[in-house]
C-alpha cells in the first residue's frame, strides 16, 4: 500500500485492534463510543475508503443507496450481517465481510450460561440473595429443571451450534439439530439430524437458536412453533432477537408451555423487552455473547485481516458480498 487508506472504526474496539488499525491505516476512531445515525454514516462515508462497523450500525437499503462512492469495503466486526442490506451494498460495488469462527467459543459459553441459568432459576435466586430476601430454605424451595441427560434441540448447526453441541454433550445432553443440510458424520458427532424444524421442536426439551436472522428465519419461533415444543420446554437465544416472536414467547411463558427462557438477544436493542422483566423465569443478558477480551481482539484482527487482504488486492477471506 503506498498511501494508507482512510478507515473509519465506528465503535470503540479493543486496544490491540485500535493500535493495529492506527498502524496500518489512516484511521478515524471513536473514543467516546457514540452510536452513529444513518445520517452520520452517510456523512462520514464521504471521507473514508473503508468502514469497520459493528452490528449496531445499520446499513439498510436507504443508507446503502446514500453512501459516498468513495467507500469500497465494509469490514464488519460481527459474524451476523443482518444489519447490512447485502444486495443493496453489493449493487453499489461495496465489498462486505464478517468475522466468523472467532466468536463461536464465547457465544456458546453464553448460550450454556443462559441454558443453565434459565433451567436452575439463576436470575430469581440472585435477586433473592442480592436483595436480602432469602429468608428460608426447604426441599421445595427454588426447585428447577435438571439439565443433565435432557434433549437439546439446536436450530442452526453452524460454527456456534457445533460448539454448543460439544459443550452440552459435557452435560450428557442428547443433541438433536435442524440445519439447511446434514453435517458430515465426524462433525455431527452422534447428534440427530432433523430435516424439518417441526420434528426438532417436538423433541426439544431445551431449544437453542444459532441461525442467522434472514428473511426465512425471522419470527421462526412463533405461537405455532412454541405450541409444538414439549411441555415445560426451555428456550435459549444467543443468535438474534428477530428469530423470536416475543409476544408469542410471553404467551407461552404465561401459559406454562415454556418453563423458562435464557435470552441474550431481543427484537429491540439496546433496551430489550420490558415485558420480560415481570417474568422471573426469564434469564436475560444484554447481547454479550461475544464479549470476552480474547474474542474482541480476535474479532478486531479478523476484520483487519479482511481489510488488509482487500487493500493488497487479495480476496478477503470472509467476504459475504
Ligand atoms: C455478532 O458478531 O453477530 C454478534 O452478535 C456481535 O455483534
Amino acid at each position: 500500500m503506498s498511501e494508507k487508506p482512510v478507515l473509519w472504526v465506528t465503535r470503540k474496539l479493543s486496544a490491540s485492534t485500535e493500535a493495529r488499525a492506527a498502524r496500518d491505516y489512516c484511521v478515524i476512531l471513536n473514543p467516546d463510543d457514540t452510536l452513529a445515525s444513518a445520517d452520520d454514516i452517510v456523512e462520514m462515508s464521504r471521507k473514508v475508503d473503508a468502514i469497520l462497523p459493528c452490528h449496531s450500525e445499520i446499513f439498510d437499503r436507504d443508507v446503502a443507496g446514500r453512501l459516498a462512492s468513495r467507500v469500497r469495503i465494509i469490514a464488519n466486526h460481527s459474524v451476523g450481517v443482518d444489519h447490512c442490506d447485502l444486495e443493496a451494498l453489493s449493487s453499489r460495488g461495496i465489498v462486505v465481510t464478517n468475522t466468523p469462527d472467532v466468536l463461536s467459543d464465547a457465544t456458546a459459553e453464553i448460550a450454556m450460561l443462559l441454558l443453565l441459568g434459565a433451567a436452575r432459576r439463576a436470575a430469581e435466586g440472585d435477586i433473592l440473595v442480592r436483595n436480602g430476601q432469602w429468608r428460608s430454605w426447604s426441599p421445595s424451595f427454588m426447585v428447577g429443571h435438571q439439565v443433565t441427560g435432557k434433549r437439546l434441540g439446536i436450530v442452526g448447526m453452524g460454527r456456534v451450534g457445533q460448539v454448543m453441541a460439544r459443550r452440552a454433550a459435557g452435560f450428557d445432553m442428547e443433541i438433536h439439530y435442524h440445519n439447511r443440510s446434514r453435517l458430515d458424520p465426524e462433525l455431527e458427532n452422534g447428534a440427530v439430524f432433523h430435516a424439518e424444524l417441526d420434528s426438532l421442536l417436538e423433541v426439544s426439551e431445551f431449544l437453542s437458536l444459532h441461525c442467522p436472522a434472514t428473511a426465512e428465519t425471522r419470527g421462526l419461533m412463533n405461537a405455532r412453533a412454541f405450541s409444538m415444543l414439549p411441555d415445560n420446554a426451555i428456550l435459549v437465544n444467543t443468535a438474534r432477537g428477530a428469530l423470536v416472536d416475543e409476544s408469542a414467547l410471553l404467551e407461552a411463558l404465561d401459559s406454562g408451555k415454556v418453563a423458562a427462557a435464557g435470552l441474550d438477544c431481543f427484537q429491540t436493542e439496546p433496551g430489550g423487552n420490558p415485558a420480560f422483566a415481570g417474568h422471573p423465569n426469564v434469564f436475560m443478558l444484554p447481547h454479550i455473547g461475544s464479549a470476552t477480551f480474547e474474542t474482541r481482539d480476535a474479532m478486531g484482527f479478523r476484520a483487519l485481516d479482511n481489510l488488509d487482504a482487500y487493500f493488497s488486492g487479495r480476496e478477503p477471506r470472509d467476504r459475504v458480498a
